[in-house]
């Protein structure tokens, strides 16, 4: 393979894991949502992630305060939303209505859940040790829901400038892992 070098101020596009994902957070005067594709899981059950989110964003803000999310995950046919919703803030717009989201209560935290999307999970944050040096939050899934019908989500992977994958085929192979 004819490798040749890559800018470090791109290293990011290669590994960005995906799914992108629309996080929502609750406010005293409307719900808000973000874009995020910056996260990773840390543990099986109960369910950890982790998620780098930017101080600069209101999101960062709110969920400082609020100490709960909710992690929304859209497939390909919300693309169009999906930038949009990531290239605005909720400090001067209303994103439910800008982008024609339903934002749904949810059963254990105060941010709701994002009706269009196939899956949703409810999470509390539970460590903010990483939160002042990377913006890192640790978050702990309370509670999760799927629309079952959804069987193979063409789910979206972001690799940065406006570039995404949409999962395709989905293939099974044996394993002994979870
Ligand atoms: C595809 C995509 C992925 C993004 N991933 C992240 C991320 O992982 N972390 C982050 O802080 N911002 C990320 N952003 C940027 C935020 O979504 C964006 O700054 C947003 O406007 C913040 O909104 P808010 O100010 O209402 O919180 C992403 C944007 C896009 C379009």
């Amino acid at each position: 393979m004819a490798k040749r070098h890559l800018a470090l101020s791109r290293v990011y596009r290669l590994l960005e894991p995906g799914p992108v994902v629309l996080v929502s957070t609750a406010a005293r005067d409307r719900p808000n949502l973000m874009t995020m594709s910056w996260h990773t899981m840390m543990e099986f059950e109960p369910p950890l992630v982790g998620c780098v989110i930017s101080d600069r964003n209101y999101s960062f803000e709110l969920l400082r305060k609020r100490r709960d999310c909710v992690i929304n995950i859209p497939t390909a046919r919300l693309a169009r939303q999906v930038v949009g919703v990531g290239n605005c803030s909720g400090r001067r717009v209303d994103k439910f209505a800008r982008f024609g989201l339903t934002a749904v209560a949810a059963s254990r935290v105060s941010a709701p859940l994002v009706d269009e999307c196939y899956a949703s999970l409810e999470c509390e944050v539970i460590d903010t040790r990483l939160v002042a040096t990377y913006g890192f939050f640790v978050l702990e899934v309370v509670e999760a829901w799927i629309d079952r019908a959804v069987t193979e989500p063409r789910i979206l992977h972001h690799h940065g400038r406006g570039v995404f994958t949409v999962s395709g085929k989905t293939i099974q192979l044996r394993s002994k892992a979870k």
